[in-house]
């Protein structure tokens, strides 16, 4: 107690050192009563700075006095913090905090029957599911939100319940009476059957309780509820129909698809809501109002968390908090959540915030006439926003028009998507998917070995060793492990000499290709050449060129680590392999060498690699809604897409002149961003790195480096090649 004493009289002697003698408290209306007595309270336990209490009518009004400097500072809850937050400027000095000490008012949980082990957070679609009302917190608004903002949920237009009907075969969204009538198929109403899907406790599956009694009694698959709903109906506590429940017979979903206790909700929850933040004046110090409302509840033994003295029910300061907690972050958004924060934005959108046009910008006439065919397809389906096309004379002539809002959205590849989003601020809204698992990658690069080689375990161990490449100059084979090995500083390239310092590297690899004038001979001295044993190290005719034959190289004894993509060894063993050299391979007997310096199974390649090669992505200006354009992309490929028998075909080229016309042909479908909402995020680290890195090799960069690249022009070039 001592320390904080003197904390206390420290803090009254900065506080009058920086000025701050008084703490002009915004009151709303009513509040004004209790705003009055606590400043009294607090003045005659000599508690500084001074409050003085101002009145306005509503919050927006406390946030303008704040701007004008006629307020410094008041307690709003994080909802209305969002939304003054999108005119008003200011900062989170502390928050309230009940039940954790920790600022949060509680968690939104998605639970589940544990016996039910069909369903995970990502195989929700088509589940029956209970909601506690119509745009309630946890019930609604959050795991909503979550799942269209992580991209599990499409929604056309912002037409969110639509949305949440077409996704769930069926629900109980108490107050959703109006709207599509999935959204009450599965409510009760009461005994017999009246009031059915009202937002009142008439309707029996209505709020928390009556969302879990929908999973208990088998109506719902899944419950969005809060997380201490389910403590409080099972193991003795409820009404009637909750005699004899066992929380350990429910489970949570949690957001990397796994389950849990309910226990355990602290890791396991669909999003966790802040309690009420005080918002200050850019300008005032926060401890300072912090410690004031500190001393005060220590010391003037004013009821600040209550309001029934004052005949109101939450005035100032929620009456269910317990104490103040110094602000991790002053800024709003850090301090309530990036994931918070985007479930509100997402949540933050009506029809009427639906631009009319999307402007496809279009690079051929092949495209062209593609978009054109695309934009009719999708009007005779009222598809919205309907689709324009605009042309551009080249990428980057796109990305300039889409910057100046001359044109909307582009799909582009790796090395593109990094220009975009580096020099144009452009951001991902949805990505192409080429495998059913929606993964958005187009493959991952590997380093294989075999099992039994002894002491590779770090990249550095590969010094000195034999090394096996799909070619010079290519992706998976070349590029990234070379960008690997540069980034992790094994070799130091001097002025972009990075062929030898490969080869200085390696002791003897196979790298077709390598055979030019000036490159060091032992990066061909592992090939095998054609059958004949002729042109050995020629691209494309080198029995160790390309993806089988890196590994062939491998399984042959004349490397010890091969650089291929993950399905390079599922094609050649386990009875896949055709010929003589693969027809006996056991997938068992090869590992992974990661480029976090371990190793791993060659299944374990999502986690094992050197790098991702991400799929390409559909980009828009950082003011364009991503759930928009992936909800208008979702909706089209189930009458466009690979398996419709439509005119036209999302998909498809073929009818026009030229191939990947908007997208790529192999597509089967979109895939919404979800966490990766930068291009960054897009890429992923160590794709990035490796354009990086190899921008050196460049002859743009100072003209120092070897011509003879494959790859020229830019860097976007570069990755044009890298994502083939
Ligand atoms: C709680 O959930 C997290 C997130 O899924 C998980 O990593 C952790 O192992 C769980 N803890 C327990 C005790 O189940
Ligand atoms: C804010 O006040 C604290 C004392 O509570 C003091 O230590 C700190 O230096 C002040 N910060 C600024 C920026 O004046
Ligand atoms: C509260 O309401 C009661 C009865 O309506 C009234 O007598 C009392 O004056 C009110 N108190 C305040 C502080 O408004
Ligand atoms: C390889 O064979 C297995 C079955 O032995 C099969 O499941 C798998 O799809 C095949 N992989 C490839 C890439 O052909």
């Amino acid at each position: 107690m001592v320390p904080l004493v003197l904390v206390g009289a420290l803090l009254v002697l900065t506080s009058r050192a920086s000025g701050q003698s008084t703490v002009k408290w915004c009151a709303i209306s009513q509040e004004m009563t209790k705003c009055k007595a606590m400043a009294e309270a607090f003045s005659n336990a000599a508690i500084r700075p001074t409050l003085r209490c101002v009145s306005a009518t509503s919050l927006t009004e406390c946030a303008q006095k704040l701007m004008n400097k006629e307020a410094d500072a008041f307690a709003a809850d994080a909802k209305d913090i969002y939304e003054i937050g999108k005119q008003a400027t200011f900062k989170i000095a502390a928050a309230e905090t009940n039940f954790d000490g920790e600022g949060t008012t509680y968690y939104a949980v998605a639970v589940v029957k544990r016996t039910n082990s069909a369903i995970n957070i990502n195989s929700l679609k088509g589940k029956k599911s209970c909601h506690t009302g119509l745009d309630r917190t946890a019930g609604w608004n959050m795991p909503v939100g979550y799942l269209v903002d992580s991209g599990r949920m499409s929604v056309l237009g912002c037409s969110i319940t639509q949305g949440v009907a077409d996704f769930f075969s069926a629900s109980c969204v108490p107050g959703a009476m109006g709207e599509a009538q999935s959204l009450c198929q599965l409510c009760g109403g009461d005994e017999s059957g009246g009031h059915k899907c009202e937002m009142s406790s008439q309707e029996k599956y209505y709020s928390y309780n009556g969302a879990f009694r929908c999973l208990v009694e088998d109506t719902g698959d899944v419950a969005f509820v809060k997380h201490t709903t389910v403590g409080d109906n099972t193991d003795g506590k409820g009404e009637s129909w909750a005699q004899g429940l066992l929380s350990k017979d429910y489970q949570l979903l949690c957001p990397d698809g796994t389950r849990s206790a309910v226990s355990n909700y602290t890791h396991c929850h669909v999003a966790r809501v802040p309690s009420r933040g005080i918002v200050v004046r850019n300008d005032i110090n926060s401890s300072v109002v912090y410690f004031m409302l500190k001393e005060g509840l220590q010391k003037s033994h004013f009821p600040i968390f209550s309001s029934m003295a004052f005949n109101g029910t939450n005035l100032l300061f929620s009456d269910s908090s317990a104490g103040f907690v110094l602000a991790q972050n002053e800024d709003y958004i850090r301090w309530m959540g990036w994931k918070y924060y985007n479930i509100l934005k997402t949540m933050d959108c009506s029809p009427t915030d639906v631009p009319e046009f999307l402007r496809w910008c279009v690079l051929s006439y092949g495209e062209q006439s593609k978009c054109v065919n695309m934009a009719e397809a999708f009007k005779s389906k009222e598809l919205i926003p309907s689709i324009q096309c605009v042309h551009g004379t080249s990428v980057e002539d796109c990305m300039q028009k889409i910057q100046n809002k001359e044109a909307d959205v582009i799909t582009l590849d790796g090395g593109y998507i990094y220009k975009a989003g580096k020099e144009f601020g452009m951001i991902p809204a949805a990505g192409e998917s080429y495998t059913e698992d929606g993964d958005g990658s187009v493959y991952y690069a590997v380093a294989v070995v075999k099992k039994g080689t002894e002491g590779l375990k770090r990249f550095d161990d590969l010094r000195g060793r034999t090394s096996c490449h799909t070619g010079y100059g290519r992706t998976a084979g070349w590029n990234i492990p070379i960008s690997l090995l540069i980034e992790k500083g094994l070799i130091r390239p001097q002025q972009c000499q990075i062929t030898q310092a490969a080869g200085d590297f390696f002791k003897a690899s196979c790298v077709p290709g390598a055979n030019e004038p000036g490159f060091p001979s032992n990066l061909c001295a592992q090939c095998a050449g054609d059958s004949s044993g002729q042109n050995k190290c020629v691209k494309g005719q080198d029995l160790f060129d390309g993806y089988n034959g890196a590994f062939r190289c491998l399984v042959e004894g004349a490397g010890e680590v091969a650089f291929v993509k993950h399905s390079t060894v599922f094609q050649n063993t386990d009875g896949n392999g055709t010929d003589s050299w693969s027809i006996s391979l056991n997938s068992r007997d090869f590992q992974l060498l990661c480029s976090q310096d371990n190793r791993a199974e060659v299944t374990q390649y999502k986690q094992c690699n050197l790098a991702r090669v991400p799929s390409h992505a559909v980009m828009v200006r950082p003011d364009t809604r991503p759930h928009i354009i992936f909800g208008l992309l979702d909706k089209a490929q189930m009458s466009f897409g690979v398996n419709s028998d439509s005119d036209f075909k999302m998909f498809d080229s073929s009818k026009y002149e030229g191939s990947d016309l908007i997208f790529k042909d192999s597509t089967v479908g979109f895939i919404g961003v979800g966490e990766k909402k930068t291009y960054e995020d897009w890429l992923g680290q160590r794709y990035t790195d490796a354009l990086i890195a190899m921008e050196c090799t460049l002859p743009s960069s100072a003209g120092l480096c070897s011509t003879s690249l494959l790859l020229v022009g830019s860097l976007a070039a570069l990755a044009s090649v890298l994502a083939v």
